[in-house]
């Protein structure tokens, strides 16, 4: 293939016309939060979106670079800030750098062995995700939380460990502060 460029909008924290978008809406999140009854409710009061992913797709083989802006929303499910699903890596050796462009959240890691390790976005927050941690963004800001996220093009997606198990602490705003749990 042939070298490419193409323009972010660093201020607003956007792709702009993304090849490819994939979008999560309250319903693709069942199972994810702490309070299903609350994530029922929303999706019967118009079913938001939670979160964007905008990518110009590469081929996804060894030796190229993946590359996306995530745009996960504010907003609560119950009193848990919105969060991605979180995944390891299909190949599960393979790191990933996300660099915050907009916004406020956490990240939430988890090795295999069960360790966890939070990192704080912020724009201009360059986060490192280890190989083999899973990992998911949490937004506890007021506006979107963008991120530009790089990865090896053939790490896949493996969703299934953590639908099973969790990350084993959740992101909650109680009594106007936002508080991690172990649950
Ligand atoms: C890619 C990656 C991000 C996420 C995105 C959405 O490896 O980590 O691009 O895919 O932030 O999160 P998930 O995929 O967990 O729904
Ligand atoms: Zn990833």
């Amino acid at each position: 293939m042939d070298p490419f460029a193409v323009a972010f909008d660093l201020e607003r924290g956007t792709l702009p016309n993304p090849a490819r978008k994939q979008v999560r809406c309250a319903s693709d999140m069942r199972g994810c939060y702490a309070d299903a009854k609350a994530l029922e409710q929303l999706i019967a009061q118009g079913n938001p979106v939670h979160y964007e992913v905008s990518e110009v797709p590469v081929p996804e083989s060894e030796g190229h670079l993946m590359y996306c802006l995530s745009w996960l929303l504010p907003g609560k499910v119950g009193d848990e800030y919105f969060m991605t699903k979180g995944h390891f890596h299909e190949k599960p050796g393979t790191a990933e750098i996300y660099l915050c462009l907009r916004g406020e959240g956490r990240m939430l890691m988890k090795s295999p062995s069960g360790q966890n390790a939070i990192q704080k976005m912020t724009r201009g927050a360059m986060v490192y995700v280890p190989p083999f941690w899973a990992h998911r963004s949490i937004n506890t800001g007021s506006e979107p939380l963008a991120s530009f996220c790089v990865y090896p093009a053939d790490a896949g997606h493996n969703y299934a460990g953590i639908a099973a198990s969790g990350f084993g602490r959740r992101v909650f705003e109680r009594g106007g502060r936002i508080t991690v749990e172990d649950r």
